[in-house]
């Protein structure tokens, strides 16, 4: 389970005061639950999850995972238990080396290997795990990932987010970028992979739609504040509409 207690964040602006973004937010999610996080620009979702990787300091508060205190490791010694997918499909992979060398990274990150070694994998297991994917990933293992689409690189990063099986995956509007059938695609891949492989995960997005079929939690934030937290059943009776109006009240 994620455990986040008590966490407070604060940004100095321009005054020297502080601006307080998050003031203890409590949320625990479940092993396995497939959370969609909403909520109006600059309201805290990005800084949640880079909280939650380490990227940002938080001002006080802990975060729990398992019997990990996160709030104790650094950033680097998070990211074998922690995985993300960013917006910019350019970020998460290695554009000037190709898809199979990209993947044979990813299935050894964390291990102290050097750099040839890392990238030594067998041309049958690494086939396989491109198997069934969309966007005709496998026909790509040997282009440089620069040459990719940004579906393509998205899926990439999503898998190579995956391989090395994270106790939590972290997806920053990771479809925001791409067109509405790829989008689709790639949300379809996200929940094949949060399910086959039981990741605790935590999604933002904008698309509302996506926020409804998707995940087994909904979650709206508005100026670092919980106020709509719903299960699956209750996100099951929730419409676009519902969402909008919830919108509308939180100014
Ligand atoms: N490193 C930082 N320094 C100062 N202020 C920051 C920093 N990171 C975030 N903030 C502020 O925290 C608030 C929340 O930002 P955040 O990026 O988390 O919003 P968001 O909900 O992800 O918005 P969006 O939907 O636009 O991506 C904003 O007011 C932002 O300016
Ligand atoms: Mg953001």
């Amino acid at each position: 389970m994620l455990k986040i207690k008590e966490l407070s964040k604060s940004f100095p602006n321009h005054y020297g005061e502080d601006n307080i973004l998050f003031n203890n937010l409590c949320l625990e999610v479940q092993k396995g639950q497939f959370i969609c996080i909403i909520g109006s620009n600059g309201t805290g979702k990005s800084t949640l999850l880079n909280i939650i990787s380490g990227l940002l300091k938080e001002s006080s508060g802990e975060i729990n995972l398992e019997d990990i205190n996160l709030t104790s490791l650094p950033e680097h010694k998070r990211t074998s238990i922690i995985s993300r997918v960013f917006q910019n499909p350019s970020l998460g992979t290695c554009p000037s080396m190709t898809v199979r060398e990209n993947l044979s990274l990813a299935l050894n990150k964390g291990k102290l290997i050097n750099f040839k070694k890392c990238l030594r994998h067998k041309k049958e297991s690494l086939e396989d795990l491109l198997k069934d994917i969309s966007l005709d990933l496998k026909k790509f293992l040997d282009v440089k990932v620069k040459y990719l689409s940004g579906g393509q690189r998205q899926a990439l990063s999503l898998i190579m987010a995956s391989v090395a099986n994270p106790k939590v995956l972290l997806l920053d509007e990771h479809t925001a970028a791409l067109d509405p059938k790829t989008s689709d695609e790639i949300m379809d891949l996200t929940e094949k992979i949060v399910k086959e492989k039981n990741i605790t995960t935590l999604m933002v997005t904008h698309n509302l739609s996506h926020a409804l079929k998707y995940g087994s939690r909904l979650i709206m934030l508005h100026k670092g504040r919980i106020i709509l937290d719903l299960n699956e059943e209750e996100k099951k009776q929730l419409t676009i509409e519902n969402i909008l109006e919830k919108f509308e009240y939180a100014v």
